[in-house]
């Protein structure tokens, strides 16, 4: 890790713009920041003033890093750049995750970044992504719709019965789930596992999730080798029984790799999913014109709207392979850089009025899949459905929704998610 002394002279000029640049200890991973909210009016400023700007992290705060810390790279243009270009930027060398507990030992974060496709660079990544890719195809997509449509009107409806409640978990837990559990090919009764197993192993900074994360990723661990024999055995149309025949150039998944795929297909579906449901609902109450545009048009912008405005990824990080340099900052070879998504998808520079919420919004290149590289989101048309089903479900059955409160925001480094959202469901209940 270095930081070059012309970088930092450019960067005092800025501090003056940008108080929290000589705050000890500012670091754009802190879960307690995100919790607050995403700081886009500090992103804002940096895209201004340092659009790539180093942000030195604490000894021991590093969020399980130790290399003084990282690179905020907050420009749209430059996300897609990096995520374009593997040969230069690597998701192997470090992971892609910026930030685990202050705590995580070194052999645990070398386990992580061993086992996850997203944590692959090319060819490897090219190899394992084959073998997923195929049951995300829009066709295979499609086959789920009339059954995941099914099931959006009936977990509207409980809901509406209620009348009124917490719509993250009444509403938007649901639907992801079912989704990723019909495809892995986990019995719907078990679902709910995956649920209290995914949210410990992301979750473990927000003291509402209390299970330890090892504990929960050593039981999914198991789960998953135990579908894995069952199928083997007696295989079945889904996505488990594709990864223990998987035959990609003559090699087969080893047991890691297979249990790792199935640890990040269920993490990586269901909290993005949930969260961009959640933060959908919560800015159409908070933009009740952009409701009324949405229940009388249905237009199929509004999906990546919510997903733009949404962000639920907030960042992922590259590791430069070589020395190199972006809008003349020079970025030496084994620095992390983070691809700040929630500052991209606010760039002035590339949509109009960032800050308004406009269902209407098109084009609408937004990198909340993440920036058309390699890497690209597999389940997005997945989840750009989840997101469809789901409110035009809303819009049908309870169009008079209405906030009871503020919602509330998780505890955590990277991920911009909402754990409760009271409302009442318009029914008169
Ligand atoms: C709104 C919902 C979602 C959001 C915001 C989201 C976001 C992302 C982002 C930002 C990336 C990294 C892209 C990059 O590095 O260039 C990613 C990768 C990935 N996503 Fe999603 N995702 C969502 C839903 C899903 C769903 C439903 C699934 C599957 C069930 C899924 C599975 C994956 C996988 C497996 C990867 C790794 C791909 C690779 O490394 O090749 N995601 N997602």
């Amino acid at each position: 890790m270095t930081q070059a002394n012309d970088t930092v002279v450019a960067q005092g000029d800025a501090a003056a713009q940008c108080p929290f640049m000589t705050q000890e200890g500012w670091d754009f991973t802190n879960p307690d920041l995100m919790e607050d909210g995403v700081p886009q009016e500090e992103f804002a400023q940096l895209r201004k003033t340092a659009p790539v700007w180093w942000n030195a992290q604490l000894p021991g705060k590093g969020g399980g890093f130790s290399d003084g810390g990282y690179w905020v790279v907050t420009k749209h243009a430059d996300i897609r750049d990096i995520s374009k270009n593997a040969e230069d930027w690597s998701a192997a060398e470090n992971g892609v995750i910026m930030r685990f507990d202050d705590d995580m030992p070194p052999e645990a974060l070398e386990v992580t970044k061993a086992g996850l496709l997203i944590n692959h660079d090319p060819p490897e990544h090219t190899r394992l992504r084959k073998i997923v890719a195929k049951a995300f195809t829009p066709r295979a997509v499609h086959g789920l719709e009339e059954k995941l449509d099914e099931a959006a009107r009936k977990i509207v409806q409980e809901a509406a019965d209620s009348g009124n409640g917490d719509f993250v978990h009444q509403v938007a837990v649901d639907l992801p789930l079912m989704a990723i559990a019909d495809l892995l090919g986990v019995p719907q009764e078990d679902r709910m596992k995956l649920f209290d197993w995914s949210n410990s192993m992301m979750n473990a900074e927000d003291p509402d999730f209390p299970i330890d994360p090892q504990v929960a990723s050593a039981e999914i661990l198991g789960y998953g080798y135990n579908m894995a024999d069952a199928r083997r055995k007696c295989p079945a149309d889904d996505i488990v029984t594709q990864l223990v025949n998987a035959d990609i150039d003559g090699h087969s998944l080893d047991e890691i790799e297979f249990g790792y795929f199935f640890i990040l297909l269920t993490v990586a579906g269901n909290e993005t999913t949930r969260n961009a449901i959640s933060h959908g609902m919560n800015a159409f109450l908070d933009n009740p014109e952009q409701w009324e545009i949405f229940k009388e048009q249905r237009p199929a912008t509004a999906v990546d709207e919510i997903v733009r405005w949404a962000t639920p990824v907030n960042s992922f990080q590259r590791t430069a392979l070589v020395d190199t340099e972006i809008r003349g900052v020079k970025i030496a070879k084994g620095d992390r850089v983070g691809m700040f998504y929630g500052s991209a998808n606010y760039d002035e520079e590339v949509f109009d009025k960032p800050f308004e919420f406009n269902v209407l919004r098109d084009p609408n290149p937004h990198v909340g899949f993440g920036g058309n590289g390699t890497h690209f989101c597999v389940g997005a048309n997945l989840a750009r459905m989840e997101i469809g089903l789901m409110f035009n479900a809303i819009a049908d059955i309870i169009p008079d929704i209405t906030k009871l409160a503020q919602p509330r925001r998780l505890r955590h480094g990277w991920i911009n998610g909402l754990k409760e959202l009271q409302v009442d469901y318009g029914t008169g209940k």
